[in-house]
C-alpha cells in the first residue's frame, strides 16, 4: 500500500542515523505516514527498539534493521546492496548520517577526519549514486541529503565537517536539476543548531555557539519532510536560521571569512 506524508507519497524509505535525532525524527514521522522503513545506524539495540516501537504490535509499517557502520566497506556495500534491491526497492532514501568533531584541524586525530569524511561524503555519495540509477528505471523516487547551514562557509575549528557538508550542498544542488527530467526529486536540508547528541559525540563546546536559534529534532524532521513533499531542491530549517542565510551568502566572501575568523578566535 501506498502512503502519504502530507501529499507525496512513498512505499518504503531507507533512513541513515535512524537511532538518534534527526533522522530517529524523520523515521517517526514517515512510520505515522505508513511508510515502511529500512532503519540504519550501528547500534542495533536502539534500532532494534525503534523499529519494536514503529511496528506498534503489527498495526504499524514494515520496518527493517540494517545495523551498519557506514564508514566500514563492507557494511556500506550491505547498505548500497540494500538500496538498489528490486525486492521491496526503496523510493525514499534519506541520507541523514553525520559527525562532525569540533577542534583545530590539525590536532584532529587522522581517524577522525577519515571517519567523517567516510560517513558524511563516502558513504552519502555512494548510496545516493546506488539508489539514482534504480529510481530513474522506475521513473520516480526521492533522495534527501541532510547537510547544514555549515555549508554556506568555511568554519575554522570545525573545517572538515563545514568542508564536507558544503560539498553535500553542491551535490544536492547539481542532482535535482539533473535528476529532473527523470521523476527523481533531491532535496537538500540545511539545519542549524538542532538539540541532538551530535555536539557531544563531536566533542563539541557548546559555550562557544550562540544559545538562540535552536532547533529540535522534530521541528527539523517535520520542515525537512514538508520540503520533500513540495519536491523542493533545498531548504533551511529554522526561521532564524534562514534570515541569517540571506544575510551571509549575501554578504561579500572576504568580509563573511574575515568575520567568521574573527568570531571563532573570539570564542
Ligand atoms: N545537530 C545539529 O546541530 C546539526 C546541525 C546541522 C546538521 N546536522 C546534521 O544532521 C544529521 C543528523 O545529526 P544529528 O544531529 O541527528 O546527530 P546525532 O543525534 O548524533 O545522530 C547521528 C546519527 O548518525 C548515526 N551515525 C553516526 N556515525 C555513523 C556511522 N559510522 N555509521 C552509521 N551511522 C552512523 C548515529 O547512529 P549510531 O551511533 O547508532 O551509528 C545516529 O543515528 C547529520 O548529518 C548532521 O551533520 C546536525
Amino acid at each position: 500500500m501506498r502512503n502519504r506524508v502530507e501529499g507525496r507519497s512513498w512505499d518504503r524509505a531507507l533512513v541513515t542515523g535512524a537511532s538518534a535525532g534527526i533522522g530517529r525524527a524523520i523515521a517517526v514521522r514517515l512510520a505515522d505516514a505508513g511508510t515502511d522503513l529500512v532503519l540504519v545506524s550501528r547500534n542495533r539495540d536502539r534500532l532494534e527498539a525503534l523499529a519494536g516501537e514503529l511496528r506498534a504490535g503489527g498495526t504499524g509499517p514494515d520496518v527493517e534493521v540494517l545495523a551498519a557502520d557506514l564508514s566500514d566497506p563492507d557494511d556500506l556495500a550491505e547498505v548500497e546492496r540494500r538500496v538498489t534491491a528490486s525486492e521491496a526497492p526503496i523510493d525514499l532514501l534519506v541520507n541523514n548520517a553525520g559527525l562532525g568533531y569540533e577542534g583545530p584541524f590539525h590536532t584532529q586525530s587522522s581517524s577522525e577526519v577519515s571517519e567523517t569524511i567516510g560517513v558524511n561524503l563516502v558513504a552519502l555519495v555512494r548510496l545516493t549514486h546506488a539508489a539514482l540509477g534504480p529510481m530513474t528505471a522506475r521513473g520516480r523516487g526521492q533522495v534527501i541529503l541532510v547537510s547544514s547551514m555549515a555549508s554556506l562557509q568555511g568554519m575554522p575549528m570545525t573545517a572538515v565537517y563545514a568542508a564536507t557538508k558544503a560539498f553535500i550542498t553542491s551535490l544536492g544542488e547539481a542532482l535535482h536539476e539533473e535528476m529532473k527530467p527523470n521523476g527523481v526529486v533531491v532535496t537538500t536540508v540545511l539545519p542549524g543548531l538542532t538539540r541532538t547528541e551530535f555536539h557531544q559525540r563531536g566533542g563539541w563546546d557548546l559555550n562557544r555557539w550562540p544559545s538562540v536559534g535552536w532547533q529540535d529534532a522534530d521541528a527539523v524532521a517535520t520542515e525537512a519532510l514538508a520540503a520533500a513533499v513540495r519536491g523542493r531542491a533545498e531548504v533551511v530549517t529554522g526561521r532564524l536560521n534562514r534570515v541569517y542565510s540571506v544575510v551571509t551568502t549575501k554578504a561579500p566572501r572576504r568580509l563573511r571569512r574575515i568575520a567568521i575568523g574573527w568570531a571563532a578566535r573570539r570564542r
